[in-house]
Parts: C-alpha cells; sequence; structure tokens
C-alpha cells in the first residue's frame, strides 16, 4: 500500500570517511565515531599528525573496528594510494574538529598531508566542523577562508558557543553529535518531500487543574519529533506544534510551544490554511477540567469530584474543513480492537491515513524509541514491523508521497 520509495535514509551501511585533525575536541570525534558505529555505518579515520598528539589512532581503531589511516606515504596493506582509494568509497567527507590550519589548508587547495589530499580528490560532499578558540575562529582570515569553503560547496557547521577547553566563553566548541548526524542523514535523503508544508503536531497536552495541577498522558513525543525531523531530512518545510515534552527540537524546523488542547488548535488553525500535508500525532487530552482553580484546590474533606468538559476534536474539525488536495494523518492510540477501531477514525474523521499504535506493547507504546504500527488508508491496511519510530515516520512519509 505505502509504495516504498528511494533507498532509506539511515545510517547503515553508509561510507563515511572521517577525518579528525589537532584540537582537544577530537576526543569528542571518538564518541561520533562510536555512535556512527553503532548504527552500523562504515567509518573510516584518518587523523592529521597534529591529531595523534591529542588522541592515540588505537582509541579510533577499536570504535570503529578499521585501519585508521595517519600517514600519506605508509605502505602497509590497503594503504598506498589512500588518498585516492578511500574517498572514491565514501558517500560523504566528515573533518571533525577542523582546526584554523586544516581550515586555511583546505581553503587553498593544499595537498601536503593524508586529510587534504583525500578531500581534494573527494566528490562526495565534504562536512566541515570548526573548533577552536573563539578569538581564533572570530580572526578575519579564518572568517575569509571559512566563506571560501563554502564558495566551494563544502557544507561548514556553526560551531556551538559555550566554555571553551582554554578557559575562554564563546564561539567555537564542536557542536553536539545529534545536529551533525542530521545534517549527514539529510545529505543522504531523497528530497521527495521538497515542496511541500508539512504541519505535525505532537506530545501531550496539559489540562490545569489549578496552579499546580493537571491532566495530562504519557505521551513523550518521541513519534512527532521523529516524524518532523524526517519531513525535514526530505526536504519539506515543517511547522512543529508540540506539546511540553523534554525532546530537543528538531534543527531547521520551525516550532510552536503549547500547553492546553485549547492552545493546540489554536496553533493549528492558525497554520493548517498553508499546510498541504498535517500529521496529528498529538495525543491530545480528551477532556478538561470544567473550572480551573486560580488558587490551589485545598483537601478540604475525603473526596474530591472533578468535573471535567470535552476539548475540541482537533483533527475531526480539520477533517470538516479540509482543503483539497490537503493530505490528513491521524494517528489512533489503541489498547483492543486496533484495525477497527482506525477504520472507525479514519472515515469518522475524515482522513486520509490513520496510523494505528498499541499503546500496551512493551515497545511500542510510550517513550520508547521503537513501534509498531498498522497503516490504514482508503486503499487498505499495511501492518508495519518493530521498527524504529524514525524508520516508522519515514514508512509513513512514503505512504503520504503515495497519497499526494
Ligand atoms: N485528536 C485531536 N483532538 C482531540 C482528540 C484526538 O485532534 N481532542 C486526534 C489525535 O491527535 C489523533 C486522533 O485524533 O490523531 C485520534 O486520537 P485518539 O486519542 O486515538 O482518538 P479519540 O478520537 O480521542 O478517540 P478515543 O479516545 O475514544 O479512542
Amino acid at each position: 500500500m505505502t509504495g516504498q520509495t528511494g533507498v532509506p535514509c539511515t545510517m547503515q551501511g553508509r561510507n563515511i570517511l572521517f577525518g579528525v585533525t589537532g584540537s582537544i575536541a577530537a576526543f569528542k570525534a571518538a564518541g561520533w565515531v562510536h555512535a556512527l558505529a553503532k548504527e552500523e555505518a562504515q567509518v573510516s579515520v584518518v587523523m592529521t599528525r597534529s591529531a595523534t598528539r591529542f588522541i592515540s589512532s588505537l582509541t579510533f581503531g577499536a570504535l570503529s573496528g578499521k585501519q585508521v589511516y595517519t600517514d600519506m606515504f605508509a605502505e602497509g596493506e590497503g594503504e598506498a594510494m589512500a588518498h585516492i582509494t578511500l574517498p572514491r568509497s565514501t558517500d560523504v567527507l566528515l573533518v571533525a574538529p577542523a582546526t584554523a590550519q586544516t581550515i586555511a589548508r583546505l581553503a587553498h587547495g593544499m595537498a601536503d598531508d593524508l586529510l587534504s589530499t583525500a578531500v581534494l580528490a573527494c566528490t562526495a560532499p565534504v562536512v566541515i566542523c570548526p573548533a577552536m578558540n573563539s578569538n581564533m575562529l572570530a580572526h578575519p582570515a579564518t572568517q575569509r577562508n571559512l566563506d571560501i569553503l563554502k564558495e566551494l560547496h563544502y557544507l561548514v557547521v556553526e560551531p556551538a558557543s559555550g566554555l571553551l577547553a582554554c578557559g575562554d566563553e564563546g564561539a567555537g566548541r564542536l557542536p553536539e553529535w545529534d545536529g551533525v548526524r542530521e545534517i549527514l542523514l539529510g545529505l543522504f535523503a531523497d528530497n521527495d518531500l521538497a515542496g511541500q508544508k508539512v504541519l505535525i503536531t505532537a506530545g501531550p497536552t496539559r489540562e490545569p487543574l489549578d496552579p499546580v495541577r493537571y491532566l495530562s498522558n504519557r505521551s513523550s513525543g518521541k513519534m512527532g519529533y521523529a516524524l518532523a525531523r524526517t519531513a525535514r531530512r526530505r526536504g519539506a518545510h515543517v511547522i512543529l506544534i508540540s506539546g511540553p515534552v523534554q525532546l530537543d527540537p528538531p534543527p531547521e524546523v520551525d516550532i510552536v510551544q503549547v500547553l492546553t488542547a485549547r492552545e493546540m488548535e489554536e496553533a493549528v488553525r492558525e497554520h493548517a490554511g498553508m499546510a498541504s500535508v498535517i500529521v496529528k500525532a498529538a495525543a491530545v487530552a480528551d477532556f478538561r477540567p470544567k473550572n480551573a482553580s486560580e488558587q490551589k484546590i485545598k483537601k478540604a474533606g475525603a473526596d474530591l469530584y472533578l468535573e471535567l468538559t470535552a476539548n475540541p476534536d482537533i483533527l475531526a474539525d480539520l477533517g470538516r474543513k479540509r482543503k483539497d488536495n490537503q493530505i490528513l494523518v491521524g494517528f489512533a492510540a489503541e489498547s483492543n480492537n486496533h484495525e477497527a477501531e482506525g477504520l472507525r477514525k479514519l472515515k469518522d474523521k475524515n482522513v486520509d491515513l490513520m496510523v494505528v499504535n498499541d499503546i500496551l506493547g512493551e515497545k511500542t507504546g510510550f517513550d520508547v524509541d521503537t513501534n509498531q504500527v498498522t497503516l490504514i488508508s482508503h486503499d487498505g491496511v499495511e501492518q508495519l514491523a518493530l521498527i524504529s519510530k524514525e524508520e516508522t515516520a519515514n514508512r509513513i512519509w512514503d505512504c503520504v508521497i503515495s497519497l499526494l
């Protein structure tokens, strides 16, 4: 039913040539190599001579499970002509951390060691992550070199700000891995959602009872955030309307934070008109306390009776007012009769696709990174395997693309 498109956008099996240069941040690069290896990427590490002063090549060898390259003129097995053979088979060349010295050499096309030569020989995308003292970064020479790298179509990642190893405070830190991972996956992804404006809701809503208490649910927002990340990767313009969650906002996504169902309804109404696809992954509270107290409710007697009133059904309202050619996707959190309930909601709410998940499953419910969903559209029913929420999100987008 989904008409799955393209190559799945994951790190698995990707060839990554990882250049490490001489900065204290080289120890962070070890964590990145570890993260890539855990996702089953094939990582070949090239270190400059100064990088080996900060961290041993043994570390990278153990983490990547592969030979580490340090010498342009080495003659061991697989090392002769490594500057040509390594970039030939790579999907991306990542230089992290990239020192001011390496940036200057790359900007001027120098080819005086294995890494700089490999960069020149590489026809795959080159991603540069500068890391240095903030004054060195701000120096016009470094800034001019970074501009040259951008003109040469290298992808330069903005350094993070904070306390630097030298004790100074400012820009120049190696950024967090999640953001760089996102950039790499964006390079691997098909651009098949380019031109689409996608509106996604995620997380729970919180319905106040008094200034300290509220009614809510166990939604973590992970599924909605995975949908936002993957849609952005695939080229969509994404607006994410999020209830209160403990997740970092996905890069390059417009985020609108809300608390209650009524705030979510208002935000959805404001943005729905321009969206070509709307995915309602949020777990909206169906009811709210009828009269939220402005003062803390005191325990006056033994029992307390709450009067609840229905919240607006945002998805059903979208279904009633839908524009031509707008695709609507709903989620159904079910504990029994999954397929029948999904079908009923598909029709009742007038949507194109219902994603049904089992809230009782250990690996499919709240706050886990995996999911197993059933996709129900007017064309049929498809049960997906137990996979990560990111993969599930990609399968949902495949299905949306076939509906578009
Ligand atoms: N939804 C919504 N507004 C609500 C309740 C639900 O927009 N007030 C949306 C959810 O975001 C989801 C879909 O409707 O995409 C189904 O939500 P679910 O809680 O499974 O269904 P309900 O319609 O609330 O029905 P029930 O709780 O009886 O299963």
